[in-house]
């Protein structure tokens, strides 16, 4: 009998940001010895869970999940949950879900193996340092890959529970990125994801004293003459963090695509000062018409956040004004939600659900308006599109440099290829187009 044969499953489901999708494929190589994946919950071994806790219902989630698994699952099935959810909730965990077998939080991946072997196991030190620990190699997609840069946010905005499931800041040193950077190209992978809660505050600190003195511009420079890397994206940089340098070497990198993520969060200079953002209205506007200035092909996608505590209609206002102004490509916008050990939550002028919830209509409606325009000026576009995804009815899609969806006819043949498509049919979620 081969080991692969006897393997057993593992099922994993995985919640939130691409952190969690990386921390996903992390589980999976380091439980790779001993476990494959399956999509069959019923015939799992041991069944995963890998949360988000930025908002109050992936949590929720969470529990309604795991109690689904305990009923499909076969016997002596364990379940284990991971994530920024085990990390604040540690042995609570146990008390809502008593069938849960082990705990294990964010920044505390490289224990999955003793978690799994260990009865009640809980690992939930946000202060552990994963920085240096050499994952094993696996990868959900051939063609795209993602890379941690750093660990953990130094920021504490008000509204955010991330620095208390992630810990503190810590970059990760640019020989390890590098190397697994190169093992990807090897391996096929063209289009290279960077992925920090700060990519541009990288190099401030690392967790051994090596003396490197390198920044996210330096970084992405180096990335980008690694033999086989043909497209560079990274998430989420903070607005605070664009100085001229960052700005220049992005717009003039040919290999970084051309789509900046830039997180607003709110409009309005007085409440980005209560969120403790770090900078005013007129910073952002101007870092995002410097950015359209440098490099007009840009798109930009950001997060904003309706409702945060004192949000009055002026302050609503100031968000739609920067909305008009910058026109984002993508907007990502949610209600605040109050979490447990932040600032906000004890906040006075808590917002009203009904009015956070008619503001968020109005900004996604306007958002939407916006977006008809932008792709309406698409058609007879032509972009290069690197093809990742095999879809229904012949069809295939990939992303443009600045990240917006296509699809076209076409057969597995073209995934991981770039090819020229010319746009007929603009929709919001997906320019629909033809190969040329
Ligand atoms: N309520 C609502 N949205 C939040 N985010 C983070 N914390 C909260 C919260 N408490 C949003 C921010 C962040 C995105 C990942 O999630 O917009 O950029
Ligand atoms: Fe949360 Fe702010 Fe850090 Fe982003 S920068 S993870 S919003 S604390």
């Amino acid at each position: 009998m081969s080991a692969e044969f006897s393997k057993k499953k593992l099922f994993i489901e995985t919640l939130g940001c691409a952190m969690n999708v990386r921390d996903s494929e992390h589980i999976i190589a380091e439980l790779d010895d001993e476990y494959e994946t399956t999509n069959q919950i019923g015939e799992a071994d041991l069944i995963l869970i890998n949360t988000c806790s930025v908002r109050e219902r992936p949590v929720h989630k969470l529990f309604s999940e795991v109690g689904g698994f305990e009923k499909v699952k076969k016997p002596g099935a364990k379940i284990g949950v991971c994530g920024c959810t085990a990390s604040h909730l540690g042995s609570d965990v146990f008390k809502r879900a008593p069938y849960v077998d082990f705990v294990l939080g964010a920044r505390n991946v490289s224990k999955i193996k003793t978690a799994v072997k260990t009865p009640k196991f809980v690992s939930v030190d946000i202060n552990h340092d994963e920085s240096e620990y050499a994952f094993g190699e696996f990868r959900t997609s051939p063609y795209k890959s993602y890379v941690n840069i750093m660990i953990g946010c130094d920021k504490k905005c008000t509204y955010c529970i991330v620095p208390h499931t992630r810990g503190d800041e810590l970059s990760i040193p640019k020989d390890i990125i590098l190397n697994e950077i190169k093992k990807a190209t090897n391996n096929g992978a063209k289009e290279i994801f960077l992925l920090g809660q700060n990519v541009n505050n990288y190099g401030k600190r690392f967790s051994s004293s090596n003396g490197q003195k390198i920044d996210f511009s330096d970084l992405l420079n180096l990335i980008s003459q690694i033999d086989g890397v043909e497209r560079i994206r990274f998430t989420s940089p903070h607005p605070l963090h664009m100085d001229d340098k960052f700005l220049r070497e992005f717009s003039l990198n040919p290999k970084i695509c051309k789509s900046m993520h830039m997180p607003l969060q709110s409009g309005s200079t007085a409440i980005l000062k209560a969120m403790k953002r770090g900078y005013t209205k007129e910073w952002f506007l101007d870092r995002a018409s410097k950015l359209r200035a440098l490099c007009p092909d840009v798109s930009i996608s950001t997060d904003i956040i309706v409702g945060f505590p004192g949000e009055s209609e002026a302050d609503f206002e100031d968000t739609m004004d920067v909305l008009e102004k910058v026109r984002f490509e993508q907007v990502f916008s949610f209600k605040y939600s109050t979490r447990p050990l932040t600032p906000a939550a004890t906040m006075p002028n808590q917002i009203d659900d009904s009015i956070a919830g008619a503001r968020l209509t109005r900004l996604q409606s306007r958002h939407n308006e916006i977006l008809d325009e932008i792709v309406a000026s698409k058609i007879g576009q032509i972009y290069d599109v690197y093809f990742e995804e095999l879809r229904a009815d012949g069809m295939i899609a990939g992303r443009t440099d600045n990240n917006f969806l296509v699809q076209a006819k076409g057969s597995e043949e073209l995934l991981g290829k770039f090819a020229k498509v010319q746009i007929t049919q603009p929709r919001r979620m997906v320019l629909n187009g033809q190969i040329i």
